[in-house]
């Protein structure tokens, strides 16, 4: 941890127009400085930055905050690493405040491995490029493989010797410890013998997002059948492959631009193709891919094309991922490539804009992409057709915003000729299912689809609305705990209790809304915890609370005067409380709530097309824009018809 002192430092020394010069051309303008917008696509500037306030903002996409912030968005870096980076910039020495024994350790224990990992690096490359065997063997390797030298430097290419214990004598001569260089994978450990873990190999370094390399993958140069032709680095502090992308540190900043990830299968894929000057490209190697490896592409793109093999494994791999990055309220796209070329053979034989082209031409859209796989056997046979339906019918199932949900589900009946509410009441069966699955987690039973009110369309966050979000609090913070409605399932079964809470919470996180005010945004968040650990929290909590925001907030909001106007009439003879009528007041205020966010994205929406209109753009974003106001104006119709209440009793 950065002690606060330091902190302040940082801040104070960061000067907003010198912190983001470094990335964007700034023009002064007036008192401001304006220059074109770091994250969207824009041709007339609207990225503002105030020397005066210490602050960018952005009127084209409405990003804003100051140098920290700033330097977290481009950077995607977490805060106290965007302070650690600013730190280095202005020569600021960081102290860091004392860390717990544990603490400590764990920290220490990452950053040796961090250091020897380093000096692994360094070793490889220098073997690779002076090395008489790294010279012969794994650079002319790589040559005839067609790796441009510079291609070779900017991914740090390296060669392991083919001796038993070169590295881990080097390393060890050096002053590392060997605790370390066998934690981060390097040698192996045998009884009184050790020796190194890539031997006779070409290396593959794989960075973290802000560039420390963490891991390797070593591949072998001899057609040798008993060998693994990757060997990786094993798990440890630093290497958790299952939420690492190789390439993404190289690939970051094309996928911000592009606003576009391809999804490839291995290290060589990534390479070839940033040669052939696709950089937006990134590989699961060594895994199939996993969730977290999607979020993390989430953080930078919702649109991803896989790009696989056109063999049976490739197309094993593809239908696996299509419903990941679905389920995670993405935007996917395939493409095969034909049988015996991958990535990598195919950016070798062709140009990089026939690459493009072709990509371009051949990525479908999932469904497309099913139905044209499954149909080939399918059209004669009734039942071959059935299960094909019923694999698209899943991979729609699971998307979450459920206007997209319905989207697909018209272009599935159109493809298919069946009838829409056949597929409507297919998904809705399934969905009713998984979230049944996905609710037993939880203390008390809740039922999503029965009280779930119309859906906000993914693509709209980031709205702030205060009035409403203070409402929802002030009602958890006062009923979070009672009982919004009971049901039976089954007439056998014990009756299902649903809380304030759980309710309110499936609420938000199914339509993926955050609270932008941050102190409600942390009370809801200790309220999912709770839920997630079967204890709801009490409203003493909060009003007790270490951060005194949070404590006077409670306060306030729990304090009588906000709930008595409500339960008298004029006269003030008591009629109803408000707690007698929590069935009908708290969906109507989620339903406010989405709505009063809805509002604002459509002025937003409708906005950003009155100045796409008055400026050249392609009919393509034309389009993109008009799509979403449509939906965001159908949502709206939708929602203002919408209690928040739909079937229980
Ligand atoms: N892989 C692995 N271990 C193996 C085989 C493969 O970890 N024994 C991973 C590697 O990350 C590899 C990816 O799976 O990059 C894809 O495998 P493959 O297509 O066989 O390798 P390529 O990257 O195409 O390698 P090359 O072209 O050098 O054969
Ligand atoms: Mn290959």
């Amino acid at each position: 941890m950065i002690d606060h002192n330091t902190i302040q430092r940082i801040i104070d020394t960061a000067e907003i127009v010198d912190v983001v010069s470094d990335f964007v051309s700034l023009k002064k303008r007036g008192v401001n400085y304006l220059g074109l917008c770091p994250f969207h696509n824009e041709k007339t500037p609207s990225f503002t930055v105030s020397a005066a306030k210490g602050i960018y903002k952005c009127f084209g996409c409405g990003k804003g905050g100051s140098a920290v912030n700033f330097i977290m968005e481009h950077e995607h870096l977490g805060y106290p690493d965007a302070l650690k980076f600013l730190a280095k910039k202005y020569h600021i020495e960081i102290i860091e405040k004392e860390l717990t024994t544990e603490e400590l350790q764990q920290q220490n224990e990452r950053d040796s491995l961090l250091v020897v990992t380093k000096f692994a690096n360094t070793y490889f490359q220098e073997k690779l490029h002076k090395h008489s065997d790294g010279r012969a063997i794994g650079l002319s390797y790589f040559k005839e493989r067609g790796f441009r030298d510079e291609i070779i430097e900017k991914f740090e290419l390296g060669y392991s010797l083919d001796i038993r214990d070169a590295f881990s004598k080097a390393a060890i001569e050096k002053g590392y410890k060997l605790e370390f260089l066998e934690k981060a994978g390097f040698t192996i450990v045998k009884d009184d013998d050790k020796f190194d873990r890539f031997r006779a190999r070409v290396m593959f370094p794989i960075h973290g997002l802000s560039g420390n390399v963490i891991g390797f993958g070593g591949r072998v140069l001899k057609k040798d059948e008993k060998t693994a032709k990757y060997l990786n680095s094993p798990e440890s502090e630093i290497y958790h492959k299952s939420k690492v992308l190789y390439g993404m540190f190289q690939a970051k900043t094309a996928i911000t631009q592009t606003d576009k990830c391809y999804l490839v299968e291995g290290y060589t894929d990534v390479i070839s193709m940033h040669q052939s000057g696709i950089e937006n490209v990134v590989a699961s190697s060594g895994t199939s891919l996993t969730v977290d490896q999607i979020r993390l592409i989430k953080r930078f793109t919702p649109n991803v094309t896989i790009i696989y093999d056109g063999d049976a494994a490739g197309i094993k791999a593809s239908i696996r991922g299509i419903d990941l990055v679905l389920e995670q309220g993405m935007n996917v796209r395939v493409l095969l490539l034909p049988e015996n070329e991958d990535p990598d053979s195919f950016a070798k034989s062709h140009s990089a804009s026939e690459l493009l082209a072709f990509i371009q031409k051949n990525e479908e859209d999932f469904i497309t992409f099913k139905t044209r796989l499954l149909s080939k056997d399918a059209k004669n046979d009734p039942v071959k057709k059935a299960s094909l339906i019923s694999d698209i019918v899943h991979s729609i199932s699971v998307i979450p915003d459920g206007i997209i949900r319905t989207v697909y589900i018209k272009e599935c009946s159109n493809i298919l000729s069946i009838d829409e509410k056949v597929l409507y009441s297919e998904i809705n069966k399934i969905r009713r299912k998984t979230a049944e699955s996905e609710t037993k987690k939880f203390s008390s039973p809740s039922e999503v689809y029965k009280t779930a009110t119309t859906a906000v369309p993914s693509f709209v966050e980031g709205y702030s609305a205060e009035h409403q979000e203070r409402e929802i609090i002030r009602l958890l913070l006062h009923y979070g705990d009672q009982i919004l409605y009971s049901y039976q399932e089954d007439k056998f079964d014990e009756p299902r209790h649903v809380k304030v809470a759980e309710y309110v919470i499936n609420e938000i996180l199914n339509d993926d809304l955050e609270f932008k005010n941050l102190v409600y945004k942390q009370i809801f968040q200790e309220y999912l915890e709770g839920m997630g650990n079967d204890i709801l929290p009490e409203s003493k909590q909060f009003i007790n609370h270490t951060d005194l925001e949070i404590s006077n907030l409670a306060a306030d909001l729990l304090s009588p005067s906000y709930t008595l106007s409500k339960i008298f009439k004029k006269g003030g003879i008591l009629i109803e409380t408000e707690e007698m009528k929590l069935k009908q007041i708290v969906p109507e205020t989620i339903v406010a709530y989405k709505r009063k966010i809805l509002e604002i994205a459509q002025q937003d929406s409708s906005e950003k097309l009155r100045i796409a209109q008055e400026n050249k753009i392609t009919d393509e974003e034309l389009n993109t824009i008009q799509k979403e106001f449509m939906l965001i104006t159908s949502a709206i119709n939708a929602i203002s018809k919408d209690r928040g209440w739909v079937v229980f009793r």
